[in-house]
């Protein structure tokens, strides 16, 4: 073997891609009925991608999101973040991972109901131990940066539905992630308030992050950099996407 041969073999290999997942499949077990939600997915994202994911009701969309956020792993198949194998990883490293990574965005919000938006964008922020004057800082430029600089002493009765998801989107970005995945994030909010929602995850995607978003709403998807097609827990090809 020449020298370049050498070196050409001992390379690694190195993709920009930030997510990879192959020939991922995910079975859950209910009583004595098992059932495959992800029959054998190939799924990847460049780093710095905004991706729609879209399918019928019980496609796998979510299946697919848990995975691909450490908050679950496949049944078999490979998946790769970050040129890291998730799959063998324990719950503690999972965590890790997650807590480093990645920021969630949920359809019904999932917001504290008796905190504030400054109290709700705090938490993961007390989870990683940031001190109170960093907090503050961080807390107020994350509130600003989704439009809510006003509604800071506001609890989610005193907001609106688009509102809650601005504070939803601020505390996913609290530990400054690189990907943000966002299951149905405008299902809950009308076509305005979701649509401003949209363009938040423009914004986003345009500082750098990779953004991975569920919808329904093929407005929505077409508004993306790309759009990804599940239909029975398998990749779509051909379909429509709804
Ligand atoms: N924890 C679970 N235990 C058993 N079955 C599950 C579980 N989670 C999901 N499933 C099943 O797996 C399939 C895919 O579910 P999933 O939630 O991924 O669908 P989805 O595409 O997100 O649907 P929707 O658009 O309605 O949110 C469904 O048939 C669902 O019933
Ligand atoms: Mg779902």
């Amino acid at each position: 073997m020449s020298n370049e041969m050498l070196l050409a073999a001992q390379k690694p290999v190195l993709t920009d891609n930030v997510i990879s997942m192959n020939n991922v499949r995910k079975a859950y077990t209910t009583g004595k009925v098992t059932f495959e939600a992800l029959k054998g997915v190939d799924f990847h994202a460049r780093r710095g991608e905004f991706l729609a994911i879209v399918g019928p009701s019980g496609s796998g969309k979510s299946t697919m999101m848990n995975i691909i956020g450490c908050l679950d792993i496949p049944t078999s198949g490979d998946y790769v973040l970050d040129d890291q194998v998730v799959n063998k990883l324990n719950s503690n490293q999972l965590a890790d991972i997650r807590n480093r990574k990645i920021g969630f965005v949920f359809q019904a919000f999932n917001l504290l109901p008796y905190a504030t938006a400054y109290e709700n964008v705090e938490v993961p922020l007390l989870f990683a131990r940031v001190n109170a004057r960093q907090r503050k800082e961080r807390i107020m430029a994350l509130l600003s940066r989704v439009g809510l600089a006003d509604k800071v002493a506001n609890k989610p009765t005193e907001m609106s539905g688009g509102e809650m998801q601005r504070v939803a989107i601020a505390r996913a970005l609290a530990n400054e992630p690189d990907i943000i995945l966002a299951d149905e994030p405008t299902g809950n909010l009308d076509t305005k308030s979701g649509g401003g929602i949209v363009q938040l995850f423009h914004e986003l995607w345009q500082s750098g992050k990779t953004i991975i978003i569920i919808t329904h709403d093929m407005n929505i998807a077409r508004q993306s950099g790309r759009v990804f097609k599940l239909k029975d827990g398998l990749v779509d090809t051909n379909g429509n996407g709804i």
